[in-house]
Order: C-alpha cells, then structure tokens, then sequence
C-alpha cells in the first residue's frame, strides 16, 4: 500500500494538479484568501494519505482525489460563493448519505444501534428514486448499511444506479461477501467495503456478535475484499477497556497483517442496544486523549493502515461532528436522520413528495455552533447550518 504525509503528496503531479483545480474554482470566491484554506488544510495534517488504484484518500468521508465526486463536493453550494458555503456547511444536499437497505441481520451485536427499527423496507424503485434524488441535488458519496445490506437482493442493482458524480461503500459484517460477491461489487462500481470487527480475539469479536463463527466471516471477508481491488476498511468501537487492555493496538497490527488500507475507530454510542449505558460506560476524556495520540502516532507509520478516529475528527480541535451539517442517514423505512446513531427523525423521504421537501425542514439544533451531540456527549457540532 502507497500512502504519503499531507505535505509529500503534493509532489505527485496528479494530486498537486487537483488542488490546483480546486484552488482556480474556490478564487472565483471573493471570500476565498489562501491564509484561510491553509489555516483548513492544517487540519489534515495528522492524516495520511493512501493510493489506491491511481486516486488519492485524504479521508474516506470524502471522495477520492481526483474524482469527478471529489470536485462535486465543492461544486454543492447554496449561493454564488462556493468558498464562504463549504467552510458554513451551506449545501444543497448532504455531501454524505448513508442508507440502510434493510434491518434483517443474522448477528445480534450487544452495542447494536439498529435494536429498535421496524420490519419494513423501501422497495428497490424507491431506493433508486432516493439515489436518484440525491444524487441530482449534490451528494457525492453513499454508504449503503443495515441490518446487513448483503441480505438485500437488489443490492448489486441499487450499488450500479449511482453513476460516477458519487462514490458508494459498503457497511457490512461481511456475511455473504465471498470472493464471487466481491468480484461482482467492484464491477457494479462499489468503491469501499468497511468491515466491521470489534476485536483483535476470534472469541470477544464473536461473543460481542452474538453470532460464532463470525470473526472469520469478518477475516475472509477482508481477504475477498482486498483480493478484488476493493479499497478495504476495517470498522471497529473503541471503549475504555480495549484502549486499556492494548486489544486496539492488536487490532491496528492485525489491520496491517491483513493489508487493509484504512482503520475507522468509532465511539461506543447510547443509542439501540446501548439505550440505557452508565455514563461510566462512556468513552472517558483520558481515552479521548489516549484515541487522538493512537491517530497520531499511527499515521506517521507507513506499514500500517491509514487510521481514522472519530472522537478526534469530530472533536472540536477538527471538525466538529458533521451530523446533518455534512452527513444524513435515512433508515430501511426511509425515515431521515442526522445521523445513523441519533434517533430524532425529520421525517419519511417516501411519502415527500421529493426528498428535497425533507431537506428545506431546518434543521433545528444540528450544525448549530457549539450544539452538544444529543447522544453521544462531548461531541460538539462546530460548524453553522446545513442545507
Ligand atoms: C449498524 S452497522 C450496519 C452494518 C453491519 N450490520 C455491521 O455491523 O457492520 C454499522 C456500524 O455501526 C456500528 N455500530 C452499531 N451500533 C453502534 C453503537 N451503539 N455505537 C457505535 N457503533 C455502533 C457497527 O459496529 C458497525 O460497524
Ligand atoms: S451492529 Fe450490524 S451486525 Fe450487529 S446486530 Fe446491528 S446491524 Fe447486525
């Protein structure tokens, strides 16, 4: 796996080129200065960028570089003033989508968000309308979840409706992506796999799932996924404990046995399943602190995959948490949230008329400066208002 500090990829003539583009269109601006967007790309200073198939991941929240989806996030503004409407999270649509494709899942995770949703599922037209939609209105990336979205037979139909203004990933145990699954995805145009796995231990992964036997579906997967030129991620939640047990760190190591090329660490949030967790249950400050260190450190080492955690790009000293100001969710029902773990519904995207109604609701308390994450405390939203 090729991957570079923020600073030396600007010496790739490919990369360099596209933010020469993105700086020619941001000037058009009067509101654009280049002290500004530097003081902006600082904030990526701790990331690590990898090469996959001859494009560029600064972050897999975005689109790669270049990509006709990475220009169109900056191409999804409000008024005339493209630099001015990204830096205030003025969008048409969110720039990232994630959409559950059913609630039908063999695992039974003990953290599992999804406890409480009901049985019924948008049918394939209405997901296709739903892309279609929101793909006209400005979003440039997908990622289909669950449940388990390999249960959905459509799957492969749904992932070929998003032409190339997006990019699409993959939320998944693994359960079912076998090599001819694999196989099939990428030639569909899946960009990403994000495989979750809880723990470096076959025996915490699987007693966590509920399910034995789930881990190596989780390895094997990988392995597909990695075989087929997938850019392959690995989804884990950290707690205090498996930052205090070093289960966390062994998990990095064996990311890195396995090759995959990007490591997403979430918190552990109250929401499904986790309802009722004790406050002491909660990610503490010292593992915050102890989270954005691990970022740090591991993104300096070139043999190990690229590393993303949430608390500390959603802290305040980053960007804040993007929930409805960057990012939506819209359950298997089609009802739309800010985000997957926040369950406060603006309403259903089937029966608007256009899901574009869904998106003129104000959207109240989320993106409003300094609004504390209704279930996930500490987490702080940074940045003004969304669409
Ligand atoms: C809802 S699942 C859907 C995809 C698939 N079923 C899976 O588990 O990978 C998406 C991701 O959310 C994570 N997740 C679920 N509930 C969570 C919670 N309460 N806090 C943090 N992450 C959670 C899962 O571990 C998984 O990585
Ligand atoms: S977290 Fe994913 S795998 Fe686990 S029960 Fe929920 S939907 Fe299923």
């Amino acid at each position: 796996m090729r991957c570079y500090s923020t600073r030396r990829a600007l010496l790739n003539p490919r990369y360099a080129k596209a933010f020469l583009k993105l700086y020619l269109y941001m000037r058009e601006d009067p509101n654009f200065s280049l002290r500004k967007s530097i003081r902006a790309l600082r904030l990526l200073r701790h990331e690590k960028i990898v090469e996959h198939e001859g494009k560029f991941i600064v972050s897999s929240f975005f689109p790669p570089i270049p990509t006709k989806a990475f220009f169109r996030v900056f191409e999804n503004h409000i008024n005339d003033t493209p630099f001015q409407d990204f830096a205030n999270c003025m969008r048409q649509a969110p720039t990232s989508v994630h959409i559950a494709l059913t609630n039908k899942c063999m695992y039974s995770c003990k953290h599992c968000c999804n406890r409480f949703k009901g049985k019924n599922e948008m049918s394939t037209s209405e997901i296709l309308d739903l892309i279609s939609q929101l793909q006209d209105m400005g979003t440039a990336l997908f990622g289909f979840t669950g449940g388990e979205p390999l249960l959905r037979k459509d799957l492969i139909e749904i992932i070929k409706a998003v032409d190339d203004r997006s990019v699409t990933i993959l939320l998944t145990t693994g359960y079912g992506l076998d090599r001819e699954k694999a196989k099939e995805l990428k030639r569909a145009g899946l960009f990403a796999t994000l495989i979750s796995l809880d723990s470096s231990k076959k025996e915490v992964h699987d007693k966590n799932r509920g399910y034995s036997g789930a881990y190596e579906i989780a390895l094997k997967a990988i392995r597909n996924s990695l075989e087929t030129g997938l850019y392959t991620m690995i989804a884990t939640v950290a707690t205090n404990e498996n930052l205090r047990n070093g289960d966390m760190e062994n998990l990095f190591k064996l990311g890195k046995e396995l090759g995959v090329h990007e490591i997403r660490v979430g918190d552990m949030i109250p929401t499904g399943n986790l309802i009722n967790l004790s406050p002491e249950d909660l990610l503490s400050q010292e593992s915050r602190e102890i989270l954005k260190e691990l970022h740090i450190k591991y993104n300096k080492k070139k043999d190990y995959p690229k590393i993303s955690v949430f608390s500390y790009i959603e802290s305040g000293e980053i960007f804040g948490c993007t929930a409805g100001v960057f990012h939506s969710y819209i359950d298997a029902e089609g009802n739309l949230y800010p985000c997957d773990f926040v369950p406060i519904s603006f309403g259903n995207v089937c029966t608007a008329k256009l899901i574009v109604d869904k998106y003129d609701v104000p959207c109240i308390p989320f993106g409003l400066w300094g609004w504390e994450c209704t279930v996930n405390p500490g987490v702080l939203t940074v940045r003004v208002r969304t669409w």
